[in-house]
């Protein structure tokens, strides 16, 4: 997690330090700091407790003159979130200071190894062990920053993504990654750099950018050329890639919240997401790597789908559309279950990995571990350029922009689309679906973007609901068959934004033992458009109606029956089964949000959590 950025070149550094921090505070924000060196040479650190605007504020009136500079935005995995353990953190002669993005899993072997060498600490964190050896390395054995940095990662087990200062060399920074992300944006004339966890801060300087591929070291000097290589000194030729994010892309706009902008955006996005996949007689998927890849993945046995959190959801959603569709068998595991459970995975399989950031650790590993067993694997990312559809062998970008808000929303309903649509592509290829289903799914699929539209518009039915449970203590999401998945995904919108306890069940199963915590003091939300299994959830609403539960309905508009029984419902558009839940889910995204800005929470930036999880 944690964001970090840093800039050498001819701008007041600063200005463009603060502005980085503020657009990569979704990725961790408990405490945050800033080292630059000023004309003089003197090097000012400044670190606080808390958000971006509270560094701001402890930096106000003190010198913040220099061009070259180092800053981090944090998610604490090693020491609380405090002061001292802020970054960047410095070396014992203070003449070294670091950011890092990452775990150094082996810290405490090397921090006992320097304690004996007589270094001391200042604060609990991985990330000073790492300055320290860095140092150590250079006086041990009189290297210069990049040799001595080089020598240190050679002993490091872990994840780090670092930016390295030297106050006696302030035109040079050093910059390495494995397994945490990196960008170096070039600025006109190789004038000046940036470096960042992600494109956001660099747009609006540049376009022209390198990610920094896995296990390198940068060597960043003004006016030079940047010198890439691996430990081993091997020269790497920078791969320069031009971004196509526009500054509007990144920001709030006139919106509260990022997350209700990305609510909003869904028509725009799905809209986009599709554009160029649908034939103009809308009678065929063109998914190109569907095509390019197809002889292969019509031989799949199998197909493994894995991803964390709401990208897992989608995945279960995935599963049912390609079992539909295709009719060979899917499984969808946690990364982190897979990675760690000596999985039975092979060249028969296909593995679909899904990730709005492309940069979740977990998700990554499994991607690595399905490789090195042979599987194929698909990539189902948002995050151009990120490492996990560089570590897949295809894949189909979401393309819904850049999604900021903590709580995933556009994302989710991206990555379902790309499902459905690489499920009809698919099972188009293996003929497992007769052409009348082909067409009537795409008819439909293309009038999602307008529907959604439809249900955005009716948000203040949602809103006023929000306001009558802003103060429960629990939620219980219920729905079957493509709405299970659903009422996962609405319960962690709630529990991640509203810090309200929230359990997502399949509707039938709340028979067999939740049922028993239903009373009138319990809100249920059911999922029950009129398709699938309709009947069956009405007996399932009769029997929480029967013990005193308040039933909120999500329903379609056609619906007769379920309004008559549910305390409250949403009405969404009708349209067929498997495309429910790209609209079933906005009114729970909707819900989250208000109850969440209801009770006065920070919706972008929930507590504990961090957008990128770039650690195990
Ligand atoms: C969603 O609201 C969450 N913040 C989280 O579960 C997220 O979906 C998960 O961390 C996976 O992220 P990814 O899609 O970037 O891999």
């Amino acid at each position: 997690m944690c964001g970090i950025v840093s800039y050498i070149g001819y701008r007041p550094a600063y200005d463009v330090l603060i502005k980085g921090l503020k657009r990569l505070e979704y990725r961790g924000y408990d405490s945050a700091g800033l080292a630059l060196i000023d004309n003089q040479g003197k090097l000012n650190i400044y670190k606080a407790k808390g958000r971006v605007s509270d560094l701001e504020n402890t930096i106000k009136n003190q010198d913040c003159i220099g061009t070259v500079g180092i800053a981090h935005t944090r998610w604490a995995t090693h020491g609380e979130p405090s002061v001292k353990n802020a970054h960047p953190h410095c070396s014992q002669s203070g003449h070294l200071t670091l950011i890092h993005n990452g775990i150094i899993e082996n810290y405490t072997s090397i921090k006992q190894h320097l304690l004996e060498k007589g270094f001391t600490f200042k604060s609990d964190t991985d990330t000073e062990v790492l300055v320290q050896l860095i140092e150590y390395k250079m006086l041990t054995y009189d290297l210069d920053l990049v040799e001595g940095t080089k020598s240190a990662l050679k002993h490091v087990i872990g994840a780090y993504a670092i930016v390295v200062l030297d106050d006696r060399n302030p035109s040079q920074l050093v910059a390495a990654r494995k397994s945490s992300p990196l960008v170096i944006g070039i600025g006109e004339g190789q004038e000046e750099y940036f470096l960042a966890s992600d494109v956001t801060p660099i747009v609006e300087y540049t376009d022209q950018v390198i990610y920094l591929d896995d296990e390198r070291i940068a060597v960043i000097e003004r006016g030079k050329d940047l010198y890439i290589s691996d430990l081993e000194n091997h020269r790497q030729i920078p791969d320069i890639q031009r971004i196509d994010v526009e500054l509007g892309q990144i920001e709030k706009g006139n919106y509260s919240h990022y997350m209700l902008k990305e609510i909003t955006e869904q028509p725009r996005v799905i809209a986009d997401c599709m554009r160029g996949r649908i034939s103009p007689d809308r009678k065929h998927i063109i998914l190109s790597a569907v095509i390019d890849y197809g002889y292969l993945l019509v031989k799949a046995k199998r197909i493994i789908i894995v991803a964390c959190g709401t990208s897992w959801h989608a995945g279960l959603i995935g599963k049912q559309l390609i079992e539909e569709f295709c009719r060979i068998p899917v499984m969808v595991e946690y990364a982190s279950e897979f990675r760690y459970s000596n999985p039975v995975v092979g060249p028969d399989d296909v593995v679909i990995a899904i990730s709005q950031s492309g940069e979740t650790a977990d998700t990554l590993a499994a991607v690595e571990l399905a490789k090195e067993k042979g599987a194929f694997i698909f990539g189902i990312c948002n995050a151009v350029g990120s490492s996990i559809p560089r570590a897949t062998n295809t894949g189909c970008y979401i393309h819904v922009g850049p999604e900021i808000g903590v709580a995933s929303t556009k994302a989710f309903t991206g990555q379902v689309t790309v499902l459905t649509m690489f499920a009809l592509a698919l099972g188009e290829k293996l003929g497992a679906l007769d052409q009348a289903k082909y067409e009537e799914v795409i008819a439909e699929l293309v009038t999602i973007p307008e529907k959604m539209k439809q249900t955005i518009e009716r948000n203040e039915v949602v809103k006023k609901l929000s306001y009558v449970f802003t103060y429960a203590r629990n939620f219980i999401y219920l729905g079957r068959g493509y709405a299970y998945p659903v009422a996962l995904e609405g319960a962690l919108k709630l529990k991640e934004i509203s810090y309200i306890h929230a359990e997502g069940y399949p509707a039938a199963e709340m028979k067999h033992g939740p049922i028993a915590l239903i009373d009138k003091e319990m809100p249920v939300v059911c999922i029950a458009t009129s398709n699938g299994q309709y009947e069956k959830v009405i007996s399932n609403i009769q029997e929480i109606k029967a013990r005193d539960g308040r039933v909120i309905a999500i329903v379609s508009d056609s619906d007769t029956q379920i309004r008559k029984i549910a305390d409250d419902v949403i009405d969404i558009p009708s349209t067929i089964e498997c495309l429910d839940p790209l609209l079933t889910v906005i009114p729970l995204q909707i819900l989250s949000y208000y109850v969440a800005v209801l009770k006065g929470l920070d919706v972008d930036m929930p507590r504990n959590l961090a957008k990128s999880v770039t650690v195990e």
